[in-house]
């Protein structure tokens, strides 16, 4: 799919669709207005007779109107023109889409651009309607054997720009929507591919191939000999209970110079967690397939990064394997020795993310990272805390944490902090080692990011729970690709100009 900017004459436009919005109280947006009077009033009557209120999310397709020389018209109410929110106009873009991607159209133009946002500007639009356009259309088909006939003729959309000034910044922000498109989508692939494919050695062949495409990145894979070395005691404790090899995957991309500190990325990558010996409930345990959405998340934003090419050193660390039961798995009441040196009572081996993870915090250590924030699907609790609305956001560093709510915000991509005070921390006390890896059943989401603060004292450091938004469950289940969005905002917001 081809997106591009142009400054158009709409009734002019020779396009298989335009796009354009109508208001609550049947308000015509400008271009809705510039149609109406090419077509001699043809739109206003048809909102007199009642047949589009401008409702939220409301569409009607016209075709063939005289004095326009595009063959389809697509009305589509925002609601209220006072109070479009961002979740609104994503509702809106969502929307539109749905209709020009079934049916025969080729291409379209859209005039979206124009709607008005308070404190959004036009780059913010295009970022908002590119992403938007490329996340519905989205399909996941590599493994069914017969594709959708439903499938889309859309080729190409052309987002309408007023002012033939803009479009030199605003290709800026194409560029980035299409590159953040990008790394979203890879992120869903990986994240909907099945335990039995997406294992530990595809992900990390996977980052291979995009260092191919980008010489400013380069990919490091360790097996499991090199991990040992490392004396990362607590990961290699949960992948031990697996066939399949464990990997550590680093993903060095140098935007600067070699001397600039990098921001470090860390992406739990348990490619499927039955739980281990504390075995997870049988229902929907297909969706543990998920649990290595934040190195997905990881691994996409990379994806992003290689296709952009900014002025920024971002390294990625993304520890997987699988967390199994088996005759050589983790025990409940096990103790094991972390890369730290720091030792760990495993009470329960389904609390498992945060053993991987607090190893990949160690060994980010040696990059001597400027931010370093990982992203895992860690607790359940936090899937209670806040819905499927938000990520969590804990950290020790409140110039990092307000950075991601800061981009969560612009983007919708969002984030929302947690405390972290030391008050939990005593919940994670052992009687046998230096802690244990659970805190018991109250603050769960709080007390797993107490565990690996244990490990980032040294790090400006912030962890990110995806457990509630990595993946839609029900009819539409399927990895979301977040929050490769608000990572990419969170690094561009940082790059040299
Ligand atoms: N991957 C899960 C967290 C999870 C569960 C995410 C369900 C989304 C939906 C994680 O490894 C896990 O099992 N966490 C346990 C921790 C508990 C044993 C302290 C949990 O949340 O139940
Ligand atoms: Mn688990
Ligand atoms: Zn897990």
């Amino acid at each position: 799919m081809d997106v591009s900017l142009a400054t158009t004459q709409a009734e002019q436009q020779n396009s298989d669709c335009l796009v354009v919005a109508i208001f609550e109280g049947k308000r015509l947006s400008p271009t809705a207005t510039q149609l109406d009077k090419a077509c001699g009033g043809g739109i206003a009557r048809l909102l007199k007779r009642g047949d589009l209120e401008g409702k939220l999310g409301q569409c009607l397709l016209l075709h063939d109107l005289s004095g326009i020389v595009a063959s389809r018209v697509l009305l589509v109410g925002c609601g209220k023109e006072k109070d479009l929110t961002l979740t609104a106009f994503k509702n809106v873009i969502r929307t539109a889409c749905q209709q020009i991607a079934n049916g025969n159209i080729k291409d379209a133009v859209c005039y979206f651009t124009e709607i008005d946002i308070i404190g959004q500007g036009l780059n913010w639009k295009i970022r908002r309607i590119t992403e938007t356009l490329f996340h519905s259309l989205y399909k996941f088909e590599q493994l069914k054997s017969s594709k959708d006939k439903s499938k889309s003729n859309l080729r190409k959309v052309t987002l309408h720009v007023e002012n033939k000034g803009d479009i030199k910044s605003g290709r800026k922000a194409l560029a980035e929507a299409s590159a953040i498109a990008s790394g979203t989508s890879l992120a869903r692939d990986l994240g909907n591919l099945p335990g039995n494919i997406c294992t530990p050695s595809y992900l990390a062949d996977q980052a291979k191939h995009i260092a191919k495409t980008c010489k400013q990145l380069k990919v490091t894979v360790l097996d499991e000999a090199q991990i040992k070395k490392l004396k990362m005691g607590s990961f290699l404790s949960v992948a031990k209970g697996s066939r399949e090899a464990p990997k550590l995957i680093v993903m060095e991309y140098q935007g600067l110079t070699a001397d600039d500190k990098p921001h470090v990325l860390i992406g739990k990558g348990i490619t499927f967690d039955a739980g281990g010996i504390s075995i997870k409930p049988a229902a929907k345990m297909d969706e543990m397939k998920f649990d290595m959405c934040g190195a997905a998340s990881v691994i996409g934003t990379m994806q992003t990064l290689a296709e952009l090419q900014p002025r920024i050193n971002v390294v990625a660390i993304v520890p997987s394997c699988e967390n199994l039961p088996d005759g050589n798995a983790n025990k409940p009441g096990d103790i094991v020795t972390s890369m730290s040196g720091q030792t760990i009572e495993i009470l329960n081996t389904d609390a498992e993310g945060r053993l991987i993870l607090c190893d990949a915090l160690t060994y980010a250590e040696k990059f001597k990272p400027k931010s370093v924030i990982d992203v895992a699907t860690l607790t359940g609790a936090c899937v209670v805390a806040l819905g499927h609305q938000a990520a969590a956001v804990l950290g020790n560093d409140e110039t990092v944490i307000n950075k991601i709510l800061d981009a969560g915000n612009t983007t919708g991509d969002r984030a929302w902090q947690m405390p972290l005070w030391e008050e939990y921390q005593e919940q994670l006390n052992s009687n046998f080692a230096d802690m244990a890896n659970i805190g018991g059943p109250s603050a769960g989401a709080i007390t797993a990011a107490c565990f690996l603060s244990r490990y980032a004292k040294k790090l400006k450091w912030a962890h990110l729970d995806i457990a509630g938004v990595a993946w839609d469950s029900g009819q539409n289940k399927g990895a979301t690709g977040r929050p490769v969005t608000l990572l990419s905002q969170y690094l561009l917001n940082q790059c040299k100009k």
